[in-house]
């Protein structure tokens, strides 16, 4: 199959792109092409480029990852993120008659009551948030066959993206810099392998709706920032806990939150990774 790839060089799209090529025709576009990589540029934002690519390439499906995805950014700047997170997906929908495969959020949730299911009522607190849960049902309206896959606390240690928790956390802590971690939100973070291979099998068994992939450890985000000091054998002392109203951050992030996968695992027969098996394979695949 050929399949055109939106944000291809961001944190998940870098993942994505790769778990695909050896079985399809992988086409990357992206803002900016990052030095040393191939791919065409585009702005979703642009929709006649768009429509331009999409009629040149003639893809079988369009995986969209290209997003404003700084969550006090969209808060300081509602109508970029409108432009770029509700806008750019109405344009590749009106771009492109086949499947569109797009990815959201946690965040249309409140976080009262997570981890929550597919079916769970969505309320949104955020800007991001807000754009996000639009921009799904902007694409399910036009098409129900699309899938939106939803995830949380995307990690690697991708040098492509400002969005890397793991590379914040490993980074400064190899400076002996201290670090504050909010130590009340919770959710299941999820690497991004783990995502790009349940996207893959997303288009094998051609899901559609929504669905949920979060891996299988629920815990609060200081607690994570332990594990990935642990792992990486840097000084845990370096990071100060802080509850999230002290951390006045611009935008209002869901407290316990996090997604159930039940889902998917009944229907495609998978298991979630823990985060230890994560952190270990990011540092295996390092050693290589
Ligand atoms: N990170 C998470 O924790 C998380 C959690 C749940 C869902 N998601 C969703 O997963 C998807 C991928 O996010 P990510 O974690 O890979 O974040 P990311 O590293 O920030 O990737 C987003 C990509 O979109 C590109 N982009 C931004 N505006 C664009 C535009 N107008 N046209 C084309 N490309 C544009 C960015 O390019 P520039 O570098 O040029 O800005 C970047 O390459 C997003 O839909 C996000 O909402 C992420």
């Amino acid at each position: 199959m050929r399949i055109l790839i939106t944000g291809a060089f961001g944190q998940l799209g870098s993942a994505v792109s790769k778990a695909m090529m050896d079985s399809h025709d992988v086409i990357r576009t992206g803002r900016f092409i990052p030095k040393g990589e191939y791919g065409i540029t585009l702005d979703i934002q642009n929709k006649i480029l768009l429509q331009n690519v999409v009629d040149v390439i003639q893809p079988d499906i369009i995986i969209n990852l290209a997003a404003m995805t700084s969550v006090d950014g969209c808060e300081l700047n509602p109508d970029l993120a409108k432009e770029i997170n509700i806008a750019g997906v109405q344009h590749i929908c009106e771009s492109f008659d086949g499947k569109i495969i797009h990815f959201s959020t946690d965040y249309v949730f409140d976080g009262e009551n997570g981890p929550y299911t597919e079916s769970d009522l969505v309320n949104p607190i955020s800007v991001y948030g807000e754009t996000k849960l639009s921009s799904e049902r902007i694409l399910l309206y036009h098409n129900p066959n699309h899938l939106v896959i939803r995830g949380n606390v995307i990690y690697d240690d991708s040098p492509t993206t400002k969005a890397s928790f793991l590379n914040w956390v490993v980074k400064s802590l190899e400076k002996n810099e201290e670090i504050t971690v909010v130590t009340d939100q919770i959710n299941n973070p999820t690497w991004t392998e783990s995502m790009a291979d349940i996207t893959s099998l997303c288009i094998e068994k051609n899901l559609s709706g929504i669905v949920h992939w979060g891996d299988s450890n629920q815990l609060t985000r200081f607690d994570f920032a332990v594990k990935i000091a642990e792992k990486y054998e840097l000084d845990k002392k370096l990071i100060k806990p802080i509850t999230t109203e002290k951390l006045t951050q611009l935008a209002q992030r869901p407290l316990k939150s996090g997604l159930k996968s039940d889902k998917l695992i009944d229907t495609l027969g998978v298991i979630q990774p823990s985060i230890d098996d994560c952190l270990n394979a990011i540092l295996k695949r390092n050693k290589i």
